[in-house]
Formats: C-alpha cells, sequence, structure tokens
C-alpha cells in the first residue's frame, strides 16, 4: 500500500532539522506505522457498521477549500498542489483515506474534529482533488527558514508546521497569549484542545473590541476554528514546551488593534478618525506602555488641526524613511482602553497610513501594528 512514502522521503531530505533532532526524528518513524495501523481499523469499523460513505461534490469541495476556513491550504498549497505537505490533488485518495487521515493524522498535522470540517465536506474535498490532474512537481513551502534559525524555531516552522500558519515568529499565538497573560499551561490547553480553548478565549474577550486574532472569514454557518487539535502523542509536551520557552523569549505581544477611518470632506479640510485599543481580556491581558501612534502625513499636506492626548507634532527627522510623520504618545493602554485620534489635513490621503508600537513589556520582534485606510493589521494567520 502506498502510504506516501516518497513525499516522506522527500521531506527528510529538504527538511534539514530532522536528522539532527532524533526526538523529532522518532515520531516520524513511527507515524507511518501509526497510519498503517489506523487505515486497517479504520476498514474493520467500516465494515462492521456498514455506513455508506457520502456522496461527494467537487464543486462543492472546491468551495470548501478556497473558503480557507480550516487554512489547510498553508500546508497543502493553494491548489492542494504539496507545499509544507504533501500533494492531495490528482492523488486518488479516497474518502475513506481522506477522512482518517484528516480526523486522527499520523504525523505533523493537526486533527480536525466534524464541527470544524464535516464528513460531507471532506468528501467533497476528496472529490475535488479527485477531479484534478495529478501535480508534476510539488509546490514550495509557505515559510523557510535559514539554516542557523534557533532550534525552537526550526521546530516551530519546518518540524511541526505551526510557522506555516502563523509566520516565522508565531505572531498570534503571540498575541493569543497577551490577551490573557497565557502561562504554560494556558498553551497547552490551545493547542492539544483548540477548539475549546479558542472559543472560551473568544467567549472572553469584549465583542465591541476590534480583535487581534482574525476571526475566521466565510458566510454565516461556516465560521469555524481553521486549526485543529495537536495530539500529544504526535506532538509531545517537551517539543511543545521548547516551542513554548522561545515564544516567551521573544516575548508575549500586547493585542494592540489600530483602525483608521475617512470622515466626509469639509471646507475646513479631509479629516482622519484613528481609534487604538488594547484587545486583550479585562483585568487578566498584558497592559502596553509608552505607546507611540505615528501617521504618514503625504508629502504635499498640511496638518491643519489634530485631537487626542499626546500629540507630540510633526517629526521629519527619520521616525518613518517615507517621510513627514505625526506622532502622538500614550503612557499606558491596559486591556480594553481604547484611544481616538484625529487629524485633518489640506489634502485627501487615500493611502493613509501608519503604526502603533509600544515600549513596555519590551520584545524582541513584533512590537508593531500597521494601521491603514485599506488594509493594515498584522502579518501571517
Ligand atoms: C500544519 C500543516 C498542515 C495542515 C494545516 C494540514 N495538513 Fe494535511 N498534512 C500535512 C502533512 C505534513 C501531512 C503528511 C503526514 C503528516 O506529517 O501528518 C498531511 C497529510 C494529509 C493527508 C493524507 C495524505 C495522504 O497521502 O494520505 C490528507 C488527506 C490531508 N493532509 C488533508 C488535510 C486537510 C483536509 C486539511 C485541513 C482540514 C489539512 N490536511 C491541514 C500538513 C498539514
Ligand atoms: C492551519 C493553520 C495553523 C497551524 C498549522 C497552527 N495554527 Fe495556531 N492558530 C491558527 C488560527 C487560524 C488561529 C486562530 C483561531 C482559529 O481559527 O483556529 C490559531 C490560534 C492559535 C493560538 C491561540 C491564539 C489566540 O488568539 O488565543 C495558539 C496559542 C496557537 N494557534 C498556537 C499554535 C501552535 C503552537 C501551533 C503548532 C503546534 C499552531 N498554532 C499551528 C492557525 C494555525
Amino acid at each position: 500500500m502506498d502510504i506516501g512514502s516518497s513525499w516522506w522521503l522527500r521531506n527528510r531530505v529538504v527538511c534539514p532539522s530532522l536528522h539532527r533532532f532524533p526526538t523529532a526524528a522518532l515520531v516520524f518513524l513511527i507515524a507511518p506505522l501509526v497510519l498503517l495501523f489506523q487505515v486497517a481499523a479504520g476498514g474493520v469499523a467500516a465494515a462492521q457498521t456498514n455506513v455508506a460513505a457520502p456522496v461527494g461534490d467537487p464543486a462543492g469541495g472546491k468551495a470548501v477549500w478556497a473558503l480557507g476556513n480550516t487554512a489547510c491550504r498553508n500546508c497543502h498549497g493553494p491548489e492542494g498542489e504539496g507545499a509544507f505537505g504533501p500533494v492531495l490533488a490528482g492523488r486518488k485518495l479516497s474518502f475513506e483515506r481522506f477522512k482518517d487521515y484528516v480526523r486522527n493524522p499520523a504525523g505533523r498535522m493537526p486533527a480536525y474534529i466534524e464541527s470544524e470540517l464535516t464528513d460531507q465536506e471532506i468528501a467533497d474535498l476528496a472529490a475535488y482533488f479527485n477531479s484534478l490532474p495529478p501535480v508534476q512537481k510539488p509546490g514550495s513551502w509557505r515559510f523557510e527558514l535559514t539554516d542557523g534559525a534557533p532550534h525552537a524555531q526550526q521546530l516551530s516552522v519546518t518540524v511541526i508546521g505551526c510557522g506555516q500558519c502563523h509566520g516565522p515568529t508565531l505572531e498570534t499565538p503571540r498575541h493569543g497569549a497577551g490577551e490573557v497573560n497565557g502561562d504554560w499551561e494556558w498553551f497547552k490547553h490551545m493547542v492539544y484542545e483548540h477548539t475549546t480553548a479558542q472559543r472560551e478565549q473568544w467567549g472572553q474577550l469584549d465583542p465591541a473590541i476590534t480583535p487581534a486574532t482574525p476571526r475566521p472569514a466565510g458566510p454565516p454557518g461556516r465560521n469555524r476554528m481553521r486549526m485543529g487539535n495537536y495530539s500529544p502523542l504526535r506532538l509531545p509536551e517537551p517539543m511543545l514546551k521548547e516551542i513554548w520557552m522561545w515564544m516567551t523569549d521573544l516575548g508575549p505581544l500586547v493585542p494592540l488593534t489600530g483602525r483608521i477611518t475617512a470622515g466626509a470632506a469639509g471646507s475646513a479640510g479631509f479629516t482622519y478618525t484613528v481609534n487604538v485599543a488594547n484587545a486583550g481580556v479585562k483585568n487578566t491581558g498584558l497592559a502596553a506602555e509608552d505607546v507611540t501612534i505615528t501617521l504618514e502625513v503625504p508629502e504635499n499636506a498640511q496638518v491643519l488641526s489634530v485631537t487626542g492626548a499626546g500629540y507630540e507634532g510633526v517629526r521629519h527627522n527619520g521616525e518613518s524613511k517615507k517621510g513627514p510623520v505625526a506622532v502622538w504618545r500614550v503612557p499606558r493602554l491596559a486591556p480594553t482602553d481604547q484611544q481616538t485620534f484625529t487629524i485633518t489635513l489640506s489634502t485627501v490621503a487615500k493611502n493613509l497610513r501608519g503604526t502603533v508600537r509600544w515600549g513596555k513589556p519590551a520584545v524582541k520582534a513584533d512590537n508593531e501594528v500597521t494601521i491603514a485606510l485599506t488594509g493594515g493589521g498584522r502579518g501571517g494567520v
């Protein structure tokens, strides 16, 4: 039986960290055996219960994949052409095998339960991939690392694959920690029981404040968790702990969010409103100290007026290489605190953008949030 052995081989060559780190290698050596066992056991169960497999619809599968509510694409490629995870397109995988793997992955993939991806949707996905031609050359990974990257970062990005969704410095997990000042127990719960833990945490956040972690997109009723549940059997606690220690060393991120909106143009110029908030859980999450808000003033624009505490004027001295910036400084933003600033310019600024950053708690990466009239926010998932 083909259990994707060519993929295993290819990936063990591609991933330099595997032969260097015996624990990781061990997990991946055992994994194919576990998979074999599961496929065999699944076959027996199916024969006993005799439940008909749902009939897959390729168009439905294409929609499920494209909506991206499970973010599988980050690992398997936008068209299932393969990336960190193996090729799915044109493989002719049966519904049973597809489902067995999604519900009970034997390797590095998190498990997706029925509430996040139904049997029917799995059947649709299998039908969609089976309608596509075989892939000649698998796609490239979303994020790669240089050889000298720290061990824990390699675990996160190229061995386990958290970083294929979360980027090389795991921003979302770090501001999730900032929302509740989460510790190691919090982190374990969030990774091993993600679909429960994340809903609990979202329930604690103030619904009136724009969240820092992007919520699932898509039409109502499809708002699922995009990250599955990891099993401690496949991702052992010591390995997860190493990832946690590295994240803690980079520093938890205060979940600051910023939004720019344009007011109606009046005779007194063009007014833009900036709303900055700490989206953490009240009395629990991290506070940001020494918060600096900057807005890039277009070269040809005059600042006619501003509002909001802590305005320091327009700086021309290299704060931003893009030109002059208007600057506000706020001593402290505790969870659920919000502050509003306005600026009135002599000309329209269609692409007005800027940054929000903080001084304390000091972090080694990502203490800056981009704000923009269009787009903005944090990178990665
Ligand atoms: C973290 C990256 C990652 C994510 C996210 C992910 N996968 Fe995977 N997937 C893998 C890897 C890696 C494998 C190969 C075995 C392993 O290590 O688990 C795999 C294997 C599979 C297989 C088995 C293929 C075979 O050869 O039998 C299927 C089916 C699959 N994934 C479907 C999905 C679906 C559907 C989703 C989303 C619901 C998903 N995967 C999300 C990484 C991922
Ligand atoms: C399929 C992409 C994907 C992979 C792979 C993934 N995550 Fe996530 N993770 C997400 C998304 C998206 C969220 C936001 C909630 C959701 O939709 O599930 C999230 C949320 C989290 C959170 C909670 C953040 C918060 O706001 O409270 C933590 C912690 C986390 N991930 C850690 C990890 C770790 C550690 C790994 C690897 C072991 C990992 N993730 C792998 C996509 C992923």
